[in-house]
């Protein structure tokens, strides 16, 4: 009879170490200091990175240069293939206070030229992202995130790089500019959300 207690309470006990160890990642995340960093020029990554912050909490921060692009399309693509040619790092006008104590850092940026953005490499190469979490998201006009998701692990190289996220956006070219709202923004909070899932931000 008394063996028979114990070995119900070792298994009970079992199974609750056991359910508590499979959700731990999502329960510990909730107390993980956020950062959800987004560069956006007509608002649809800056719609996602929304999106993130009502489902993870954290702080949320806009790039800004200290130079800002034109407002042509063109002349900004121009200058933007000439930037990726040189490697050229445009000065940022956002200051992030202590970066030291976020935990995990979400990197959002849309796709230009196929790449990420100058801006984004430049808070990369500014900011020591070693030893947090690092998750990409990204906005396209359809050609996909390119080889943006590739250049976030280059450029955090000690970081823990989780598996990215990437939507249709806007396209710019053809004068279609901010997309994400209405049908759209909701379909895209459940796209969120099920990456949140599969990432194990949130249960
Ligand atoms: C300079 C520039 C270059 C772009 N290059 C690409 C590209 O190579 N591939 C693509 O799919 N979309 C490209 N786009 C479109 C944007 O990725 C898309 O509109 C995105 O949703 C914009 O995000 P935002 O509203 O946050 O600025 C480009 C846009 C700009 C302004």
């Amino acid at each position: 009879m008394i063996s028979e207690m114990k070995s119900t309470l070792f298994y009970s006990i079992v199974i609750v170490l056991c359910a508590s160890t499979s959700c731990s990642n999502a329960q510990s995340m909730s107390a993980k200091k956020i950062l959800i960093v987004y560069l956006s020029r007509t608002n649809n990554t800056k719609a996602i990175a929304e999106i993130i912050q009502n489902n993870v909490g954290g702080t949320l921060a806009g790039l800004e240069l200290e130079k800002p692009y034109p407002e042509n399309y063109q002349v900004t693509v121009q200058q933007v293939v000439k930037e990726n040619e040189t490697g050229y790092l445009p000065p940022l006008k956002t200051k992030i206070d202590s970066i030291e104590k976020y935990d995990v850092v979400f990197v959002g940026f849309p796709t230009w030229d196929m790449k990420m953005p100058p801006p984004m490499k430049s808070f990369l190469h500014q900011y020591n992202l070693s030893g947090k979490t690092v998750i990409p998201f990204n906005t396209n006009a359809g050609y996909g995130a390119g080889n943006s998701f590739q250049t976030v692990k280059e450029l955090c190289p000690d970081s823990k790089v989780l598996e990215g996220f990437s939507i249709t956006g806007g396209i710019e070219r053809d004068g279609v500019y901010f997309v994400i709202k209405g049908e759209k923004a909701k379909k895209a909070e459940t796209e969120v959300r099920k990456w949140l899932r599969k990432i194990k931000l949130t249960e």
